[in-house]
Parts: structure tokens; sequence; C-alpha cells
């Protein structure tokens, strides 16, 4: 029987963005299996819960079969290893995220050489786009429709109490 590949997108995703959204299709299209990894006890103070993120995560992608989301405890590497994976995802926008995806990613093969992280570039319109943008301009009280999922949008309101 052929390998299945099954590949490991970790990250805050708070809250998911139509970034996201692009590079999880993308991976879609080349993986036998994607899963959405949230970290769970992350140290930043996040806007949503994680509970919160994994279901905006769910139900913008359950349209994809090959295309699962949960939350991550503790190392990352040893997240992948219980999953029986080899690959993590990373998107990279700019120039400017590089030397972090760099860091993480030596560390990563540090603690597990085997495991091996695939760099991939979301759609150009998408290149700004970023979480923290998001919440800044969602904050603001500016225009966040074209950003960011269906879901995430209502869900946004909801935060505001305008639904
Ligand atoms: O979306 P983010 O905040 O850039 O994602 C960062 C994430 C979740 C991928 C990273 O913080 C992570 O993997 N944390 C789990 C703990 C861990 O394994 N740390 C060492 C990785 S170098």
């Amino acid at each position: 029987m052929p390998k299945r590949h099954t590949i490991i997108y970790p990250g805050s995703f708070d809250p998911p963005t139509n970034g996201h959204l692009d590079l999880i299709e993308r991976a879609a299209a080349l993986f036998d299996e994607v899963i959405v990894a949230v970290l769970s006890h992350d140290r930043k103070d996040p806007l949503f819960t994680v509970a919160e993120r994994v279901e905006m995560l769910r139900t913008a992608t359950a349209n994809i079969a090959n295309v699962q989301a949960e939350s991550f405890e503790g190392l990352l590497v040893d997240y992948a290893r219980r999953k029986d994976a080899r690959l993590i995802l990373r998107g990279i926008r700019a120039v400017s995220d590089y030397e972090y995806e760099l860091q993480m990613a030596l560390m990563n093969r540090k603690l597990s050489p085997t495991l091996e992280t695939v760099f991939m570039l979301p759609a150009e319109a998408y290149s700004y786009v970023s979480s923290r943008l998001v919440k800044e301009v969602w904050g603001l009280g500016g225009d966040i429709h074209e950003l960011v999922p269906e879901i995430v949008e209502q869900r946004l309101a909801q935060k505001r109490g305008k639904v």
C-alpha cells in the first residue's frame, strides 16, 4: 500500500484568517490528510478560546474531506509523534516571517530529526493578512469582511454583541 502523508499545520489561529484557509486548501490538494492543530495553553492573551478556534476551523473547512482540526498541548514534535505524522506545515508570507520560522523549524529538527517542516506560500492577496492585524482592525471598527472566513466574521460580530 502506498504511504499516506499526514501533515500537521500548527498555530495559534486567533482567529483563523483567509490566509490560513488558503494554505489549508493548498495543502489538502497535496497531502492525504491535513491536521490543523491549535496550540492550547499559549501564554498570549487570546481573543477566542481554543475550543472556539477549533470550532471555527472545523466550520470553515467542513467542505474539505481530508482536513481535521483539533487542539494540542506541549511540544509540537511530541504531538506529531502521537499523530504518526512526519510533516509540519507553516506558511511564509514575506521575508519578515522567515527568521522566526527558520528558528522554529531548526529547533523542531533538533528535537526530532525525522520531522520535516514544509513551507508554503499563501496567495499573494493574503500576503499582508495576519490574525494580529485582523484583530486590530476589527477592534477599531474596521471592515474585515474579505480577510476572514464567514464563520469568523460571524463570531467576531457576536463578540461585539452585534448579533
Ligand atoms: O501561529 P503561531 O503563534 O506562530 O504558532 C506557533 C506554534 C504554535 C507553531 C509554536 O508556538 C509551537 O509549535 N508551539 C508548541 C510548543 C513547542 O513545540 N515549542 C517549540 C517549537 S520551536
